[in-house]
């Protein structure tokens, strides 16, 4: 593992999700309070014009109310100086007053009805008031109070309205940043505590996991809150006991092929030594010994070249075939003989293979396959059962089969069948025969399959390619 991978990383301070969170948390409620920001400034400039009209409105009726409808000059100019306009007028019905005026009243620059006016023109209006500084002045109209048909006008400075806008828009804009980051801090709180928390276990627990998948004992995960978090922890630990199962296994299976390896090495020298003395057995002057002599060197040659060959590969894994062209009666026939030294506690071989026909494959190692099939088929039929083995070309291939005339294949062998160390429902059996015979065939590039079992007996297809 490279060191510098394995070093606990984590993001910086901006790229961190709590930080972006904040950011974001802020821009968004920035957006929104933008968005009440703006209709409730032009809702404000509404509402102080509709004052500033009825307290001009009240100036107007008090002039009415005086004899004469007149007033003196200087009650005039303080009426003016109290509502904060220029000239006050009035429309009745019937006529059209211009009630209270300075001596020189300014020119009018723009003139805002606000009878009728739509939301969207008012929030023009308010904006652009705010925005530009340009000291114009105003004639605003409205309904007037004291009769229908009637409305008042005033002439105004804009900038008193300006300055009270951009007071107002500025005490909104402070309470929403106020807002904003109160409930940015909170939101952020609340994530750092539920996803960001949560996230930084898992990921120390998967560091932990990497850095040593059989340690015991890892930091603890987020698990049992019931939201997505927890279910990918509740996931992740699964897959740690199954990954750590896996690596059990493996070391088991590691553990097992060195020792395969030290069995195969001393295992050759003892035979080795047991070939040296059935070599001098073939000097006997007993017959039956005699005969048997060359078929104990040969079992021995083979047990040799097993165990060599497994030393070379330092596994249990086979070697790839080294297929020759030869006949298969006669290997059937080898491995007959070897099944059935003794005869008294055999069944009968019955090898069924045309003289003529030759396959392609590992001689040594189809031995192996027909060797570990038919003594499965012999232990299955028993002293008075019979094996048979017989072979077709079909389709490009060529099928040989093993049958006996047993009692089937037990149900308990039937489910783990080809299964290495599980698959055996034999007293002392280890459950590798039929793996290694498949393993073998496979490697041929063809198959081993059990094409019947029953009562009445068993038949093992393998199927090779010409
Ligand atoms: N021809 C057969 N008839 C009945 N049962 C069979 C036959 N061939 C295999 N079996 C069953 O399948 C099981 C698995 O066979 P396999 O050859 O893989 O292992 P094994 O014979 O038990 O042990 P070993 O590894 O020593 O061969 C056997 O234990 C046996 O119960
Ligand atoms: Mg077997």
């Amino acid at each position: 593992m490279n060191g510098d991978m394995s070093r606990e990383r984590r993001p910086s301070i901006r790229n961190s999700l709590s930080s972006r969170l904040l950011i974001l948390t802020v821009i968004f409620v920035m957006l929104a309070e933008v968005m009440i920001f703006v209709p409730s400034v032009a809702r404000y400039r509404v509402s102080y014009l509709e004052q500033m009209l009825a307290e001009a409105n009240l100036a107007a009726l008090s002039v009415l109310a005086a004899p004469g409808n007149t007033i003196s000059r200087d009650l005039e100019h303080r009426l003016l100086r109290a509502v904060g306009v220029n000239g006050v007028v009035m429309k009745l019905p019937q006529r059209r007053m211009l009630l209270l005026a300075e001596e020189m009243p300014p020119a009018v620059d723009a003139t805002y009805d606000l009878r009728g006016a739509e939301p969207m023109e008012l929030i023009g209006d308010a904006l652009r008031t705010m925005i530009m500084a340009d000291g114009r002045t105003l004639r605003i109209i409205g309904d007037a109070r004291n009769a229908e048909d009637a409305y008042v006008e005033i002439i105004m400075p804009e900038a008193s309205l300006r300055a009270a806008l951009l007071d107002y828009g500025w005490n909104i804009f402070s309470l929403s940043l106020f807002i904003s980051i109160v409930s940015a801090t909170l939101l952020f709180l609340t994530l750092r505590w539920m996803l960001v928390r949560p996230m930084r276990r898992l990921t120390a627990n998967i560091l932990a996991f990497r850095r040593n998948p059989e340690a015991a004992h890892l930091p603890e995960l987020p698990t049992g809150r019931g939201d997505e978090i927890s279910l990918a922890a509740h996931e992740l630990a699964e897959m740690e006991r199954d990954l750590r199962q896996a690596l059990v296994q493996k070391n088991h299976l590691a553990a097992l092929g060195a020792a395969v390896s030290k069995i195969s090495h001393d295992l050759r020298n003892i035979l080795a030594t047991s070939q040296v003395i059935s070599e001098l057995l073939s000097d006997s002057l007993d017959p039956t010994v005699r005969r048997l002599a060359p078929r104990l060197i040969q079992s021995l040659d083979r047990a040799i070249e097993l165990c060599q060959r497994s030393l070379k590969y330092g596994s249990a894994d086979e070697p790839p075939p080294r297929p020759t062209r030869f006949r298969l009666r006669s290997l059937v026939a080898e491995v007959g003989d070897t099944l059935t030294l003794d005869a008294s506690q055999s069944p009968a071989w019955k090898n069924l293979v045309a003289d003529e026909l030759e396959v392609h494959a590992d001689r040594d190692q189809l031995y192996r396959v027909l060797m570990n099939l038919g003594r499965n088929a012999a232990e299955a039929a028993g002293e008075e059962g019979e094996v048979r083995v017989s072979a077709n070309e079909h389709d490009g291939h060529i099928a040989i089969r093993v049958s006996d005339n047993g009692s089937g294949v037990p149900e308990k062998a039937r489910e783990n069948l080809f299964r290495p160390f599980v698959g055996s429902a034999r007293e002392g059996g280890t459950g590798l025969g039929l793996t290694i015979a498949r393993d073998l065939v496979q490697a041929h590039g063809g198959t081993l399959e059990l094409e019947r079992t029953g009562p009445s007996g068993t038949c093992f297809r393998i199927l090779l390619p010409l």
